[in-house]
C-alpha cells in the first residue's frame, strides 16, 4: 500500500501521517510507502516498516506531482490548500492552489490510469452559503459566499465527475471547523474558534472577533483524522451518486465555547478573551451554516464527537505537559 499526502506538513497532514504510521495498515493492506508533499519539507517521521519520502513541492507548479503520480499511489490524501482568509485575500493564489492544482492532480491520475486510486479530499463547510434552510443536509445546494468555499465546491464537482467516469475513486469530506487546534493562530477565518479556548488555557490572551451568539459546526482534530482514515476505506459504490458530504460535527455557539472554557479553567481564563468584533472575519464565518442533518455520513460509518466538553477535555489531555510547562 502506497499513500500520497499533499499538505503533509500542515496541521491535519502531520496528524494523519502519525495516525497512519501508528495503524500500519489501510484498506486491509500493510502500509509500505508514504510519499509526503508540501511546499515546506514535511517533518521526518520514524518507521521500521514504512518507506517515507518527503518532498518540498509547490503543487501549483505545472507538472509538480508528475513524478509522485508515476509511482502509482493506491490512496491520495489531497490536503494542501490555501485556507479561507488567505484565499479571500488573494484570488490568484487561491485559484492556483485550491483549484488549478486539484485539476492537475485529477488529470495526472487520469493520464496514468489510476482508476482504482482512492482520492480523499478535504472540502469545507465554507462550500455552503447564501440563503440557507435552518438545517442543511447533503442535498442542500452549494452557494458559497467566498472564494475558498467556491474553489472547494468546484473541486467537489470535478472529483465526483472523474469518479462517475471511472477515472479515479474519489471521496470528498466536508470538514466542520476544527477545534481545538493546537499551535498558533493561522489565516483561516475560523482560527479564533480555537484561539478563544487554546490561548486562555495556555495562560495567554485571545480576541473573539464575532458575536457570541454565532453558532458554528465543529469537530475535534482526532475525529477528523479518524474520518480521513475511514474516507480511504468506505466502498466507492456506497458513495455514489455524489461523493461529497458533510462529516458529523456538532453545533455550538461561541457563548457555549466560552462557558466550556469557564467550566474547565475558571473566570480568570474567561477574562483573557477580549471581544473585538472584526467585520471581515464575521462576514466570512457568519456565511457558514451551523446546523446539519448528517445522516448520510453516519450511514457511511463516520463518527463524530459526543459533546463540546469532550472536545475540550481531549485538548487538555493532549496538551497537559505544555500547559504545565513540564
Ligand atoms: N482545519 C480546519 O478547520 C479545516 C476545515 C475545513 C477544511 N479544511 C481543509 O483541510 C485541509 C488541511 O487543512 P489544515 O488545517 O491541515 O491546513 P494547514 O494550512 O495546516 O495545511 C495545509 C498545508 O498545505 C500546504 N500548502 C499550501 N499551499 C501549497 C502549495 N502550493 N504546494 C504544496 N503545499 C501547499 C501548506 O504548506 C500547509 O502545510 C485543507 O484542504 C483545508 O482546506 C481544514
Amino acid at each position: 500500500m502506497h499513500i500520497l499526502i499533499t499538505g503533509a506538513a500542515g496541521f491535519l497532514g502531520q496528524r494523519l501521517v502519525a495516525r497512519l504510521l501508528e495503524r500500519g495498515e489501510l484498506q486491509g493492506h500493510a502500509i509500505q510507502r508514504l510519499t509526503l508533499i508540501d511546499q515546506i519539507e514535511p517533518p521526518s517521521s520514524d518507521s521500521d516498516t514504512v518507506e517515507i519520502y518527503r518532498h518540498a513541492v509547490d503543487i501549483a507548479e505545472p507538472g509538480a506531482l508528475g513524478d509522485v503520480l508515476d509511482a502509482r499511489p493506491h490512496v491520495i490524501y489531497h490536503l494542501a490548500a490555501v485556507v479561507s482568509s488567505a484565499a479571500e485575500a488573494d484570488l490568484d493564489l487561491g485559484m492556483e492552489v485550491n483549484f488549478d492544482a486539484t485539476c492537475e492532480l485529477l488529470e495526472g491520475c487520469r493520464t496514468r490510469g489510476l482508476t482504482t486510486t482512492r482520492l480523499v479530499m478535504a472540502s469545507s463547510v465554507a462550500a455552503y452559503g447564501g440563503d440557507l434552510p435552518a438545517v442543511l443536509d447533503d442535498m442542500t445546494a452549494l452557494q458559497p459566499q467566498n472564494s475558498y468555499g467556491t474553489q472547494k465546491a468546484m473541486c467537489e464537482l470535478l472529483i465526483n465527475d472523474y469518479s462517475r467516469r471511472g477515472l479515479i475513486d474519489g471521496c470528498v469530506l466536508r470538514l466542520p471547523t476544527i477545534i481545538v487546534r493546537p499551535g498558533r493562530p493561522n489565516a483561516a477565518a475560523s482560527s479564533f474558534a480555537s484561539s478563544i479556548l487554546r490561548e486562555p488555557l495556555n495562560g495567554e490572551d485571545a480576541i473573539c472577533p464575532v458575536a457570541t451568539d454565532l453558532a458554528m459546526f465543529v469537530m475535534s482534530p482526532a475525529r477528523v483524522i479518524e474520518a480521513l482514515v475511514h474516507g480511504a476505506e468506505v466502498p466507492g459504490e456506497a458513495l455514489a451518486p455524489f461523493r461529497a458530504f458533510m462529516l458529523p460535527g456538532i453545533t455550538v455557539t461561541v457563548a457555549e465555547m466560552l462557558e466550556a472554557l469557564r467550566q474547565v479553567a475558571g473566570e480568570q481564563a474567561l477574562a483573557r478573551v477580549r471581544h473585538e468584533r472584526d467585520p471581515r472575519i464575521e462576514a466570512i464565518v457568519a456565511s457558514w451554516p451551523a446546523r446539519f442533518d448528517i445522516r448520510r455520513a453516519r450511514e457511511l460509518g463516520f463518527a463524530g464527537d459526543r459533546s463540546l466538553d469532550e472536545i475540550v477535555a481531549a485538548f487538555l489531555a493532549e496538551n497537559a505537559p505544555a500547559r504545565t510547562g513540564a
